[in-house]
Order: structure tokens, then sequence, then C-alpha cells
């Protein structure tokens, strides 16, 4: 019996097994509207099997963007977009979350294919915040632009644009709500002290560069249902001496933990140059972790990291390290993973996908 293929309760949303797709940018919005590209990209992946879809990092405000080819739930119209996208997937049997976030000093930059670097305002960039004036790149080479540092009423105004933009999601239809607290975004850079150096109440020791995370969640918290899941995504190291471990994150999950966060998906990395990137991260280090936050806060956890077969992710569920795999770019090399990886494992595979698919080839 498959541990990968059992369900997954989680609140009032049951996952029909433990591989889901981690969030990824697809740089294919058009003003933060989605297009047919992502009932493409979102239906391939729950007619292939997936138990957990979470969209990719979706901005609450255009200046939250990482590029202009960015989604967005700041607007209706994009709520709009969203209904059928979202309506299918779950037709289909996959749950459906998204990831809801600021890019901090690392938004306006272009596209990854059309070089990554920050955009100046007139290349249709746009002026960044963050909680010092310190730009991401010492050198000045690719993340250069020195983002403004935010005032008291800057931070009240993004807390506000999350919750209404926690508010549009569950418009759109999802049913499990990512927070993005990594990757050196803009929660994550108020948490970690290798980018955080203020002196008011939001910097200086745990519970002041916490806080803008943990008041986030707790605003979100209030508008997202309770009976849905809400999950946070952290860098659960910033694999650099100096930053963040995995004990500062264990701490800052049990506070979110206790403010009503159900699910912590563990990633790693992105807060500085020299930090180990959040993709190509080696499975058995960022899954090690993973498993720690596991066994210490007890929250449902989600590993991710270079989990590219079913073994593999047999391996984590099973072993107790993680309650989901979640993988990003097997899915894009292979819609149908749950499908391939039910076949290898002997589990159901014709009952996990949609039954065009499943009556012919699973
Ligand atoms: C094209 C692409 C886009 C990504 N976009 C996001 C994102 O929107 N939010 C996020 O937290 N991580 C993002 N990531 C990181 C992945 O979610 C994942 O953590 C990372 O790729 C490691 O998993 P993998 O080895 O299975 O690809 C992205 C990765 C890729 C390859």
């Amino acid at each position: 019996m498959s541990a990968l293929f059992t369900p997954l309760k989680i609140k009032d949303v049951t996952l029909r097994n433990r591989l889901g797709m981690g969030p990824m940018c697809q740089y294919s919005s058009i003003n933060g509207l989605a297009q047919p590209w992502h009932m493409t990209h979102i239906g391939a992946r729950a007619v292939g099997g997936a138990g957990l879809i979470i969209a990719e990092a979706t901005a609450i405000s255009p200046e939250g963007r990482i590029t202009p080819g960015c989604a967005g739930l700041w607007n209706d119209a994009q709520v709009e977009a969203l209904i059928p996208i979202n309506a299918f997937a779950k037709s289909q049997g996959a749950v459906i979350g998204v990831q809801i976030g600021h890019a901090g000093r690392k938004a306006s930059a272009a596209r990854p294919w059309e070089g990554g670097a920050h955009l100046d305002d007139n290349e249709g960039g746009w002026p960044t915040v963050s909680p010092t004036d310190a730009a991401f790149d010492i050198d000045g080479t690719r993340l250069h632009k020195a983002p403004r540092a935010m005032s008291l009423d800057d931070i009240a105004a993004v807390q506000a644009d999350f919750v209404a933009c926690a508010k549009r999601a569950l418009d759109a239809g999802y049913e499990l709500l990512e927070i993005h607290g990594a990757h050196g975004y803009l929660l994550h850079s108020f948490f970690t002290p290798l980018i955080n150096s203020r002196t008011d109440q939001y910097g200086g020791d745990f519970d002041g560069r916490s806080r803008m995370m943990s008041e986030t969640v707790e605003a979100v918290r209030a508008v997202w249902p309770e009976r849905l899941p809400l999950a946070v995504r952290l860098s659960v190291t910033d694999w650099v001496d100096g930053g963040l471990t995995i004990e500062h994150n264990i701490a800052l999950a049990k506070v979110l933990r206790d403010l009503g966060v159900d699910m912590v998906d563990c990633s790693g990395g992105g807060a500085t140059p020299d930090a180990r990137g959040s993709v190509g991260t080696r499975t058995a280090d960022q899954v090690g972790l993973a498993a720690q936050m596991r066994a210490e806060t007890g929250l449902t956890t989600a590993a991710v990291g270079c989990i590219t077969t079913a073994t593999q992710a047999e391996e984590i569920v099973a072993s107790g390290q993680a309650d989901i795999a979640l993988m990003a770019r097997q899915f894009l090399r292979d819609p149908f993973a749950a499908m391939h990886f039910a076949q290898e494992l002997g589990a159901d595979a014709k009952s996990q996908v949609s039954i065009p698919v499943g009556h012919f080839v699973a």
C-alpha cells in the first residue's frame, strides 16, 4: 500500500494523494490576468492526478509582482479570469491552492528568459520597497535597484493588501491559501537578519523581525475561512552564515501555528546573492529540514527540492519526513507524473486521473 497515494485531510479539504505541484511563476500573465496558458498549465496537472496544485506566486498589488508577467489578485477582473480555471481543476479531483505574496526588493525584474535583471522605471519597471533601502545585489549588476525603506504606513498598506488578496482568492475558488514567506521576498526579508536592520518595532530581535509575518498571518487568518487550510512557505534556512537557521524557523512556525497556520511548506534560500538558490537544492538537505520542522511543530508539512522519482516521493511520505511531497520542475516535465508514479508504485492509477485518460492508459 502506497503512503504517497493515501488521501490526506487538512481541515475540510481532502487531497486524493500526497503528491503536489509546488508554486511556479509562469511569467505569462497580462496585467496580472490569467490567460489560456494558465488553464492549460493548471488543468493538465489536475487531469494528470496531482493531489494538490499550488498556483504560482500571485501578487497582492502591482508593485508586489516579481516581473511584469507575474500573476496578480488585486482586482476583480483577475478573480473572474481565475474562476473557470479553478473550477476545472476542482472538477478533475485536484485541490487547488494559491501562493500570495509581495516580492519586496526583488520586484520589478525582467522575466528569467529575458535575463531576469531589474527593470528600470523607464523600461517597464517600478519602484520597490523593503524593510531597508539596501539593494539585493551588492555588485549592482542584476537586482541592483535600491528599494524604499518601508514606513509604518507602507507596512499597514501591504498588510491590508494581503487581506484583500486573501478574500479575492476565496472568491476565485481556491481551497488552500499559501502565504509566501520565503526566497528573499518581502515577508522573508523582514524576518531575516541578513536584510532587516530596522530599529523600530519591525526589526531587531526575533519578535521584531517576525512581527510583519505574524501580523500578516493573523490578519489573513481572520478572513480566510477556518474550514480551509492556511499554509506558509518559509525558507527554513538562509543557507548563509549569520542568516536564519532551521531553529529560527521552527520558532517562527510555532508562533504562526498558534495564529492558525495549518501547514508549512519547507523551501530555502533566496535572501542574498551568496545564498544557495531555492531551485536545485539537494533533496536530502531540504527534506531533512522539513522532517525536523514536522517533528518539532506537529504542523502538516510539505517537502520540496529535487524530488523527481516515485520512490523518492514515496519514501519521504512513508518515512514521515513530510506529509506532502511537492514537485515543481518534475511536474513541468511530466504533467502526468502522478499517474506514472502510481503505476510504478502499484497504486490504483486509474482512480487518480481524469476519466478519458484513466480509462485508456492508466
Ligand atoms: C519556473 C519556476 C518557477 C518558480 N516559481 C516559484 C514561485 O512562484 N513561488 C515559490 O515559492 N517558488 C517558486 N519556484 C520554486 C519551486 O516551487 C520549488 O521550490 C523549486 O523549484 C524546487 O523544487 P523542484 O526541484 O521540484 O523544482 C519556482 C521554480 C521554478 C523552476
